[in-house]
């Protein structure tokens, strides 16, 4: 069952003014945002921006010098078991015995962990495509076979929160394309929310409904993308292909909140930058106008150039 994300949607993880200094330096400054259930978040920035520190605070694999996480409502800091019990992660490269097949090294870690049934197994196999590889020895697996177990392994407890860090680096375009689609059915069929960590907004906008940008470990902007639909009262760049270029632009007039109109005579296309609720009125107005509309899209150029912005300039940290 596809699940929509609406505005009233639980919240199941809230970072809340978290900072981590390492001696005298700030890794991570007042970094706050939330998560939903079964949405898709993507943690954007630039190499040493501060993805993975994030991230090992969000897992709980280092601790935060100010601030807290707030994870089904549980602080990270006061009640640390409650917090993570409802967290799966990955880290770096997940760990696995090569001479055992994946079916053994899941059952290894099933055992380990309390209160997860062999049963479990099969599910969580089956959400990410391995079922009929896991009596294959796991030294034979591709990489992205191997990041799917990994992912399995981390949904054996049932979070609520999955959290990869970088999951589709080193995969070639079909397994980051499986990856993907895989994530997509986790938070659609399990309700589970996903943060994933990338330095590449392409890949971004095709599995999350929103973006978290940071750069030097600050919060630049949170953005809503790809195919999530946009959020009241947020602007969106909107490019238009219409027959008319002239009529389409005096009927834009009508629109009060359009911030900004260019015009490409080439193709016969405006893009404009509009508050979400207004796109009715802008097709209207343009219609009402006997303009004809071949194209109505969410210009992505400019979502790119808007992300060189955000980070352009600094490199590598
Ligand atoms: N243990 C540490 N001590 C001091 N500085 C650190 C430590 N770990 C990371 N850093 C620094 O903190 C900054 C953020 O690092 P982090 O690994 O979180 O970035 P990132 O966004 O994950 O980058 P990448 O895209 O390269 O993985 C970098 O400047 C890094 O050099
Ligand atoms: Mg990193």
């Amino acid at each position: 069952m596809k699940q929509t994300i609406g505005s009233d949607a639980k919240v199941v993880l809230e970072m809340k003014n978290v900072t981590k200094r390492i001696g005298n330096k700030t890794l991570v400054s007042g970094l706050s945002f939330e998560m939903k259930k079964g949405e898709i978040v993507g943690l954007l920035g630039p190499n040493g921006a501060g993805k993975t520190t994030t991230i090992r605070m969000m897992v709980g694999l280092i601790g935060m010098t100010d601030g807290d996480i707030l994870i089904g409502g549980n602080s990270i800091r006061t009640n640390f078991e409650g917090a993570i019990k409802q967290v799966g992660g990955i880290i770096e490269n997940p760990e696995f015995y090569p001479y055992m097949s994946g079916m053994d090294n899941l059952k290894q870690y099933q055992r380990m962990s309390p209160g997860v049934r062999e049963a479990r197994i099969r599910e969580v196999t089956e959400l990410v495509g391995l079922q009929h590889a896991l009596d294959k020895k796991v030294k034979a697996y591709s990489l992205g076979m191997r990041q799917r177990l990994g992912i399995a392994q981390a949904l054996l407890h049932k979070p609520s929160v999955l959290i990869l860090d970088e999951p589709t680096n080193g995969l070639d375009p079909a397994g980051i394309r499986e990856m993907r689609d895989y994530m997509k059915k986790i938070a659609e069929e399990e309700g589970i929310s996903v943060l994933v960590s990338s330095h590449l907004l392409s890949e971004m906008e095709l599995m999350c409904s929103r973006v978290v940008v940071i750069q030097n470990g600050k919060l630049v902007t949170v953005r809503s993308i790809g195919s999530g639909s946009l959020p009241e009262g947020e602007a969106s760049s909107i490019s238009l292909q219409v027959n008319e270029l002239d009529a389409a632009v005096v009927a834009l007039t009508s629109v009060k909140s359009i911030k900004q109109v260019q015009n490409f005579t080439a193709d016969n296309r405006i893009l404009i930058s509009v508050m979400h609720e207004e796109i009715p009125a802008v097709v209207k107005a343009l219609t009402d106008a006997g303009v004809g509309i071949y194209r109505i899209e969410e210009s992505k150029s400019s979502l790119e150039d808007e992300f060189m912005k955000w980070t352009g300039g600094n490199h590598i940290a």
